[in-house]
Parts: C-alpha cells; structure tokens; sequence
C-alpha cells in the first residue's frame, strides 16, 4: 500500500490539483480580458446590487452605461467612480440613460440612447427590480401588474431592444439578475415569486434560441442581499412597505454579491445560484419532495399570519 501511494497515488492527485489551479487560473485571466473594454449596460444602477455592480464592473475596465429613473443619482454615482484611482486597469467614464422600466415607448427610445453611447452593447445586465409584500386575496391586480412590468416585461423589452444590434454583431450577453424566489415560491411574496419566475423561464428559452447567434445568456438567482430592496417593496394596495426586514437586512453584503456577478459573467455561466445553504436545498427541495416544501411553506404562511395578528 505504502508503494502504491508513494509510486502512483499523491503524484496522481496533486498533478490533478495542478491541472485543476492552472484551470481556474485560465478562467480567471480569461473573465478579466473578457471584460476589460466591454460596453456593460446595467439596469437600476442607482441603488444596492446595481449601484455595486457598477462599481466592480467599472473597476475591471468595462465601458459603462448607467441606467436608472433619478438622474440626480445616477450622476453622483459617476462622481464617485471617476474620482477613485484605486484600479490598475484603465478605466472609462460612464454615460448616464434615464428611463421608467414601467414606459415602454421610454425603452425603446433608452435602448436607442444606450446604442447611440458607445455604438454597441457587449453586456446587458437587467438588474433594476422590486419588491412586494402582501396576501394574495387583499392584493389588486394593479399592484401584479406594476411588479410585473418592473421585472418582467420591462426588462424584456429592453432585452428585445437591444438583441437585434447584437444578432447583427454576433455577439453579446444578456444577464438577468432574477432571484431565488424565481426558483421557488415563499407565501405574501406571490407578485414579485412570479415575475421571478416569469424571468427565468424568458431568458431560459432566450439562452437556447441566441445559441446560433453565439449570444450567452446568464441567470443569476441570489438570496437575501442587504440592499433597500424591502424598503423599496410595494404592498397591496401600492403603497410603499417601507420597513426593512429582518432577513433583508441579515443578508449578504451587495459588494460580495456583486464580485459574484462579475465573475460569473466574466465565466459565462449559464445558471448561478447565489444563497446559503438553506435556500440553496430548498430549491432542490421543492423538485425532488414537493409535497414536504409545500407543508412547510403552509407552515410558514400559518407562523406568519399568527404572528401579525398576535
Ligand atoms: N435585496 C435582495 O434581497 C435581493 C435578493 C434577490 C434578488 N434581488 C434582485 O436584485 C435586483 C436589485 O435589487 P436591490 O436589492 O439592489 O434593490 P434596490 O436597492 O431597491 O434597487 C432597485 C433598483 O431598481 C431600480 N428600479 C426600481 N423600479 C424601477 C423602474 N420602474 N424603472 C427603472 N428602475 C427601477 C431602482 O431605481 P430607483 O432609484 O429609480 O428606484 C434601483 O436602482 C432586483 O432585481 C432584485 O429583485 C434582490
């Protein structure tokens, strides 16, 4: 045994541990070139993840277009990204692209405008979104909707918008910035579990059809993050939650969040959960037991309207 491990079995696993690193390595200063100089278009860039990815998307040399509804924001945000010095590669100034993701004839014009700031599109990242919170029975369809639009049909026009310059270039990347609630669905979050959904299965049928154009397509499913994603949340009847919750606040940080993005998009992966471990099973739960995710999340709605009516 002492011989076989001594003769065959170490230099076996440490030259796959080698193989392995120099592997990593390659992704790694592949992902860097592969965005250094990208024209990165990010939705929702004002605030939370978005505001964080500008920042680590800028940091990598990306071409920036910043989009969002407060130009006021959007501004500052430029500011502050021109003003640091702390990054070895060169940097671009970014363009600011106002818009509601709510107008559609707003998108189409924006999209125009994005085209028109570098005179292409490399990365689409649709990250603008909201939240909701409230039951399913005291919801008006008025609210479904506005959710919705926000993050569903907004970011798909846009994406439909902008597709057409990239099939002509034969190249691009979408991303869509969806949730672990687009993979499985909690109680009093239906609006916003559906329109999570609804961007999974869109962009899921999006990567397939874009293969031919060689035009990736990445979903990225996180958990909590500590943004004001819940603050910002809408509620039945449209007004603004305005609380932030518990989980929310105790989630990841969105600088980490954000250096996930970048690298899975500088990897061009198709998939990426980004939860503990927890959310991350429950997912594999809700497939391969449903009947026992379906209790507990019975169980959860029973905890949840006790509590707030205790
Ligand atoms: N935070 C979490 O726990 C969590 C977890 C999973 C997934 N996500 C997803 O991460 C993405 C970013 O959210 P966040 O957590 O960073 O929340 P956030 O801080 O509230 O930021 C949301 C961003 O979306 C923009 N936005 C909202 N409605 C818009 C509209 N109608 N038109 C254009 N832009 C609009 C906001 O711009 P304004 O400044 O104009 O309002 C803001 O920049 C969302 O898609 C969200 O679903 C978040």
């Amino acid at each position: 045994m002492d011989f076989i491990t001594s003769t065959a079995i170490l230099p076996l696993l440490f030259g796959c541990l080698g193989v392995f690193g120099l592997f990593r390595l390659l992704q790694w200063v592949r992902g860097k070139a592969y965005l250094r100089n990208a024209v990165v278009v990010i939705t929702g860039a004002t605030s939370g993840l978005g505001k964080e990815c500008a920042k680590v998307f800028y940091a990598a040399g990306a071409k920036l277009v910043l989009c969002g509804r407060n130009g006021g924001a959007l501004e500052e945000l430029i500011r502050e990204l021109t003003a640091s010095h702390a990054t070895k590669v060169q940097t671009h100034k970014p363009y600011l692209v106002t818009f509601d993701l709510t107008d559609s004839g707003a998108i189409v014009a924006a999209a125009a405008e994005i085209l028109q700031c570098f005179g292409y599109v490399d990365i689409l990242v649709n990250n603008a979104g909201i939240s909701y919170r409230g039951t399913i029975m005291d919801t008006t369809v008025d609210v479904d909707k506005r959710v919705m639009e926000t993050n569903y049909f907004g970011p798909v026009a846009l994406t439909k918008a902008l597709l057409p310059s990239m099939i002509k270039r034969r190249q691009g990347h979408i991303v869509a910035i969806s949730s672990i609630q687009g993979k499985m669905s909690i109680p009093f979050r239906s609006a916003y579990a559906a329109s999570k959904h609804a961007t999974q299965a869109f962009f899921d049928c999006l990567r397939a059809e874009m293969e031919q154009y060689e035009i990736e397509v990445t979903v990225i499913s996180p958990g909590y993050i500590h943004t004001n994603l819940s603050v910002n949340a809408i509620t039945a009847d449209g007004s603004r939650y305005g609380v932030m919750d518990t989980t929310t606040a105790q989630g990841r940080s969105p600088v980490e969040v954000a250096q996930d993005v970048l690298a899975a998009v500088g990897k061009k992966k198709k998939d990426v959960i980004l939860a503990d471990l927890l959310p991350s099973l429950a997912v594999y739960l809700r497939t391969l037991a449903p009947g026992l995710f379906f209790s507990l999340m019975a169980s959860r709605a029973r905890k949840e309207r006790k509590s707030k009516n205790s």
